[in-house]
């Protein structure tokens, strides 16, 4: 067992420290196994602490070469260490005194990807949250911003590119070989947006104007066979710096803004000032190799890392704890560019459809993976109270929870009340490191509204449960909706006060039109759909002046990030699926009647599909003012994920023998309308990244899915066909996904054809990874999916020390595909536990994302958790485990 537990840190225990850095110049010899730091900074007291005290600094996986002050070795006992904390005092009231520190360090031997560290030869660090402790000595917290100089010297062969943060101030030869470059940021900056880079890279350059009219030099960073896979990186680039400017008047503060892709990469990307870094997958798109949705998600996070330059770096965070201050933030606007994008691209008439389409992904992905993190052992707030391992807590709560907040002050407070909310926010925080607090405050003072009931989302963990009751009178036209919320209790926080929930609602005539709202005591009737705060435990509303019972259509837009809870019958479910004028909730209308359907199947109260849904689905199916990509997606059945979390006890083997019975069903029993589908869905003409594109290959992927599910034969020729015929990735791995349904020699020729054809790129082979891990059993002959992913741990281009592999591979099994993983007879688990222990000994942060997997294993049945809680308590019992995966296994078995 492990004996020493690490420490947990408490959000009400934040100090500012008594000394700050003002200034850093920092000098890296490169080599692989021992590169010299010189690190000389300007320590200065911290004119906001009158207590005095000692120089923290922080420091790990390091040697000290030597430490001074002054140019003096510090007096003795002025310093100690305690673990990674050094603490030096400081004689006499010196206002600032200069620190310099040597340090050694082995960027080869560094497994992390935290720190520097080697990707394919070439340098590339990662700071946040607690990396640059891992380069040199440093008070490595957000609250300490300083102006960094950084010189890079290394091997001119090996490292002919040699990039840091800023503006490059000069760069030369230097004897044996060597050369240099020496980089300065004008400003200043927490340590965990530092980066550096010297690789053998090449640029893809574009020289754009800011608004104000500044020349600014845009530069994409590849290794050179990938040089033909930026240019749409690069355009998401200029689209997010027009859409900040022109949303929020923000422009891009620096002469020069750097991307650069590493393949070996924890994350998404970093949003490191002036020198982004981009794990390869999210920068690198050209049609033969990247699908629709990677174009879409190269585009959002380009996006995303470009906005954080005024959300997050600008403003930085004061301590971790007030994270989702910057990703919350940061999350929705790059989900509000996206909309944005998307519904310029589908031009007015199909806007609205656009932005629903967009909307629907991130709920979808809210669903699945955030609220059942909110139900589990490692619930928080968006802005957690304590941690043990900081990494642990960039998490969907933070991100997607924490951009929901955010979304319901930009519609509680409107367009223009938010916009001057940020502005205000701009004007007071711009270069200092602030609380979630600061921003509300902006928002709230901007408004002259009173947020403090507001600021409870940011302390409460749990998803709330939103319940709706209605009563109509018919004698006197009057409808009243009974709304009531309820937070259940999650881990530390039993009693959970009521919460300001903004409800968008219509109500929806017989004739399937909306109904003019008009609430009792209103002169006149008013907007179709409005905007109701509930602020109280319950509170009825009553609307007026209807002719006859409507129908509700409640938290249109997913207004607000709660679990609705209404009474609606199959039918009044087909009719929002038919009739809501919000198309989100017409969307939400159908996959609440899949939901209902598949469980029914599942606990055996149904043995059968009813018609009526089969009908309700074939509507949609077959209309065709539908826009394409609303269709896939109103077609396409509630993630596993989200389905077992409205599962009590969850059972993964009876949610996927319903789930393989009612896609064999819909695919079957449809199977001429998919047909059609599939022939009026194909794109004639070369490949464009262009949503109405994307939505007809996209149904046109989902129509083959179904008909091979149903084991067509049409439908298995088609996919045949396009897979050899197509001159795109999307539709080749479209119907590469199809052929891979059936066991049988059609799928392992296809299978192969595909590996032998791009043997050679790494990120199209994590498609076909995921693609295996993630496959379902349709038929009892074929072989556990587990066998499959341990025989594909031995393929060469598998690799553990690469995360995107891991994720492909293993992380599609652990989190995509609960059917297979947890099989009845405990294999998936002992793999599980297999794989965390060997990933825990070179990457934590990649073990600790492995290992929350099982994390809700309580929702299981008896026998599941029989046989998951040996290998959770066998990872706990491993030696010098790291502090990352001992606290997620440590919360899991709490
Ligand atoms: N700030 C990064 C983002 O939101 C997240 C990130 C990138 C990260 N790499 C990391 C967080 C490593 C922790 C560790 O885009
Ligand atoms: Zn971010």
């Amino acid at each position: 067992m492990r004996t020493e537990q690490a420490p947990t840190i408490e959000r009400v225990d934040y100090q500012p420290l008594a000394w700050v850095v003002e200034r850093i110049d920092l000098h890296f010899r490169l080599e692989p196994a021992a590169t010299i730091v010189t690190n000389r900074m300007v320590c200065v007291r911290n004119p906001a602490v009158v207590a005095d005290g000692p120089i923290r600094l922080w420091g790990e996986a390091q040697e000290r070469v030597s430490l001074s002050i002054d140019g003096a070795a510090p007096a003795t006992g002025a310093l100690r260490e305690h673990g990674d904390l050094v603490e030096i005092d400081v004689a006499g009231e010196a206002r600032s005194v200069t620190l310099e520190v040597v340090t050694r360090i082995n960027p080869q031997a560094n497994t992390t990807l935290s720190g520097l560290y080697l990707s394919n030869g070439g340098y590339f660090t990662q700071c946040e949250a607690e990396g640059f402790r891992r380069i040199t000595c440093f008070p490595d917290r957000p609250d300490v911003m300083a102006r960094f100089t950084v010189t890079l010297d290394a091997d001119r062969d090996a490292c002919p590119v040699l990039l840091s943060n800023g503006n490059l101030l000069e760069q030369g030869e230097l004897p044996q070989g060597r050369h240099y470059a020496k980089w300065e940021d004008p400003f200043p900056k927490p340590s965990y947006l530092f980066a550096l880079v010297a690789a053998r890279l090449v640029a893809l350059e574009r020289e754009v104007e800011t608004a104000s009219g500044r020349k600014v030099l845009l530069q994409v960073w590849v290794e050179e066979g990938n040089l033909d896979r930026c240019e749409h990186a690069m355009d998401s680039l200029v689209h997010s710096m027009r859409w900040d400017e022109s949303t929020f008047g923000l422009e891009l503060d620096l002469d020069r803004f750097m991307i650069v892709a590493v393949a070996d990469f924890n994350m998404g990307a970093m949003e490191n000032k002036g020198l982004n870094i981009f794990n390869t997958k999210f920068v690198l798109a050209k049609p033969d190799t990247a699908t629709d949705t990677d174009f879409e998600n190269v585009e959002s996070v380009v996006a995303h890392e470009y906005f954080h330059n005024w959300t997050g770096n600008r403003v930085t965070c004061r301590d971790w704890f007030q994270l989702t201050l910057k990703e919350g933030l940061t999350v929705f606007r790059d989900q509000q560019f996206s909309a944005d994008m998307l519904a310029r691209a589908a031009g007015p008439e199909g806007a609205a459809s656009a932005r629903a389409v967009k909307r629907i992904d991130d709920v979808r992905v809210l669903r699945a993976a955030q609220f059942p993190e909110d139900g589990g052992p490692m619930a928080h707030p968006i802005r957690p109270d304590s941690y043990q391992e900081i990494n642990n807590f960039y998490t969907a709560t933070v991100y997607e929870k924490g951009a929901e907040v955010i979304r319901m002050l930009h519609t509680l407070l409107g367009p223009e009340g938010f916009r001057n909310g940020m502005d205000l926010y701009f004007s007071y925080h711009d270069g200092c490191a602030v609380t979630c607090d600061d921003f509300v405050d902006a928002m709230a003072e901007a408004n002259g509204r009173d947020l403090d009931q507001f600021m409870r989302w940011y302390g409460q963990a749990g998803t709330p449960r939103l319940r709706a009751t209605c009563a109509w009178d018919a004698g006197t036209g009057t409808y009243t909706l009974n709304l009531a919320q309820h937070t259940p209790p999650t881990p530390g926080q039993h009693d959970k006060l009521p919460l300001v929930i903004p409800v968008a609602l219509g109500l929806i005539g017989p004739d399937g039109h909306d109904c003019p709202l008009q609430l009792d005591g209103e002169a006149q009737p008013g907007a179709a759909t409005r905007v109701l705060a509930l602020t109280e435990e319950a509170q009825s509303f009553r609307f007026v002046g209807l002719t006859a019972e409507p129908v509700p259509s409640l938290l249109r837009g997913f207004s607000a990030p709660v679990m609705l809870e209404v009474d609606e019958d199959d039918a009044r479910l087909a009719f929002r699926m038919a009739h809501d004028s919000d198309p989100f909730n017409r969307w939400d209308a159908a996959q609440r009647y899949s939901e209902r359907i598949v469980l029914a199947l599942a606990a055996g109260s149904a043995a059968e599909v009813p018609p009526a849904f089969v009908a309700a689905f074939r509507s949609l199916l077959e209309d065709a003012r539908l826009d394409p990509a609303f269709r896939a997606q109103a077609l396409t059945l509630p993630t596993e994920g989200f389905l077992l979390e409205r599962m009590s006890p969850a059972d993964p083997q009876a949610l996927r023998a319903a789930l393989v019975t009612l896609t064999r069903h819909l695919g079957g029993t449809l199977a001429e309308q998919w047909l059609t589908l599939f022939k009026a869905m194909q794109v004639l003409g070369p490949y464009r990244y262009h949503p109405a594109d994307a939505g007809r290959r996209a149904l046109a992927n989902l129509a083959l899915r179904y008909l091979a599910a149903a084991q067509d034969p049409r439908g298995i020729a088609l996919a045949r066909q396009r897979f050899e015929a197509a001159t795109n990735m999307t539709e080749r791995f479209g119907a590469l996904a199809a052929l891979a349904v059936n066991a049988g020699a059609a799928r392992d020729t296809a299978l192969q054809n595909f590996h032998a054809r791009y043997q050679n790129d790494p990120l199209v082979l994590d498609k076909w990874f995921a693609l295996q891990a993630g496959a379902w059993r349709w038929s009892a002959a074929a072989a556990p999916t587990v066998e499959q992913v341990r025989a594909l741990m031995a393929d060469p281009a598998f690799s553990l020390s690469n995360p995107n592999k891991v994720y492909a591979l293993l992380g599609t099994f652990f989190r995509a595909n609960a059917g297979e993983f947890h099989a009845a007879d405990g294999s998936g688990h002992v793999f599980w536990a297999d794989q965390v222990i060997a990933l825990d000994a070179t990457n934590p942060q990649v073990a600790a994302r492995m290992a929350r997997a099982l994390e809700n294993w309580r929702r299981y049945t008896p026998a599941l958790q029989a046989s998951i809680r040996p290998q959770l308590e066998r990872v706990l019992a491993t030696e010098k485990l790291s502090a990352d995966v001992a606290e997620v296994v440590g919360k899991a078995l709490g």
